[in-house]
């Protein structure tokens, strides 16, 4: 596959803009469960700044890079790492990425950071109309900071009950392990987050995928089933070995299986995955906006639709948004109907495959598709 084919950063913003401009009300008031998004990339360089002033610690965009000393500095040094059609390395992007991406972890120091942050990305959600959210977050990232659980943890915690009773979003987290790390330092933090299991919904893994595959943290996520935890892993596309990697998570990690995958966007290439996904009903959580960034433009729509078309239980979410654009779930949203000419009835499909495919309570679940129901028959009145 060409990345000298995938969209420029400059026509990415372009067609953000364009999507923005058109007619969008029905997606914007469509009531959204969202599955697929890491709080950490939602630290945009505005929140960056602010907790950065807050705590009086050194702003760069790498570990050994140059202190930055504005806002301005800091969104330009963000600007520069949007993958561009003329860079056409995919392996130094993602390298790039992931050493800014844990660099952004630097500004959360305290309770009140982490309360921020949530609340940030919460407040978010709900001028979208999200009802209920299943939010990742990388506790090792956090600890090897010297971060203790607890800080962490409470400033979650606080910013959930805030958000369900203020701003009528639900929220449940995703503790995910990264896989560049060991399955021991795994295991350690699964049981150092089980005093906090009633907020964790269920487990993940995240990070680089390069020779990391789904069985290598078998045992830990054998482990959370067996405990009640829901169990997700990331996909990456075009990852090394993607199709292996998407094989374990559908059908031999813990046993049997995954409950859902995150991404695994190559599965559409082949035709016996597509079996094993539905065989198991595994829901598959998209964020089209990511891929867009890589896959050409002229592939990624017929991708999706081959999953969509196959019935597999696919749900569109936002993944990174402040290393994305600035795309949330409304915009990959816009972009899954462009890119695969989705109708309002499609749209409706994916609103209620992200319900269904989610950890929430039943009643929760019942609620928003009552809900999603009455929204479409409002837009679309009887003749
Ligand atoms: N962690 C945060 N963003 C990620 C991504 N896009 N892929 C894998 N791990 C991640
Ligand atoms: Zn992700």
């Amino acid at each position: 596959m060409g990345i000298e084919e995938a969209l420029s950063a400059e026509l990415r913003e372009k067609l953000r803009d364009d999507l923005l401009a058109a007619d969008h009300k029905f997606i914007l008031e469509l009531p959204k469960v969202e599955l697929h998004v890491h709080i950490e990339g939602t630290i945009t360089a505005e929140l960056r700044w602010k907790l950065t002033q807050r705590n009086g610690t050194p702003l760069r965009i790498a570990k050994n890079g140059p202190e930055l000393q504005s806002l301005e500095e800091l969104q330009a040094a963000m600007d520069l790492l949007r993958p561009d059609s003329s860079r056409v390395n995919n392996d130094e992007e993602r390298f790039q990425f992931f050493e800014a991406y844990y660099e952004g972890f630097e500004c959360l120091k305290t309770k009140e950071d982490y309360f921020d942050l949530a609340m940030h990305y919460l407040g978010h959600a709900a001028t979208v109309n999200v009802r209920y959210c299943e939010i990742f977050f990388d506790p090792q990232g956090h600890t090897s900071r010297g971060i203790p659980w607890n800080i962490m943890m409470e400033g979650f915690r606080e910013a959930q009950k805030k958000a369900e009773k203020e701003l009528k979003v639900k929220s449940a987290w995703i503790m995910c392990f990264l896989r560049d790390m060991s399955p021991e330092s795994a295991m350690e933090h699964y049981k150092a987050a089980l005093p906090y299991r009633n907020i964790i919904v269920g487990i993940g893994l995240d990070s680089n995928e390069t020779d990391r595959p789904p069985a290598l943290f078998d045992e830990v996520f054998s482990l959370a089933r067996n405990d009640g935890f829901k169990l997700t892993m990331h996909c990456d596309v075009d990852s090394k070995n993607a199709h292996e990697h998407i094989r374990q998570a559908a059908s031999v990690v813990a046993g049997k299986g995954l409950d859902r995958i995150d991404h695994g966007l190559n599965a559409a290439e082949d035709r016996r995955l597509i079996e094993l996904i539905l065989k198991r009903d595994v829901g598959m959580t998209l964020c089209p906006w990511s891929y867009l960034r890589h896959t050409t433009y002229a592939e990624l729509g017929p991708k999706i639709r081959v999953l969509y078309d196959a019935g597999i239980k696919i749900s569109i979410n936002s993944d990174d948004p402040a290393y994305m654009e600035d795309c949330w779930i409304l915009q990959n949203m816009l972009l899954a109907k462009h890119l695969c000419g989705f109708d309002d009835k499609d749209l409706v499909v994916l609103a209620r495959n992200a319900v269904n495919i989610s950890w929430a309570s039943s009643a929760v679940k019942e609620n928003i598709l009552k809900e999603i129901d009455l929204v479409y028959d409002r837009f679309h009145p009887a003749q």
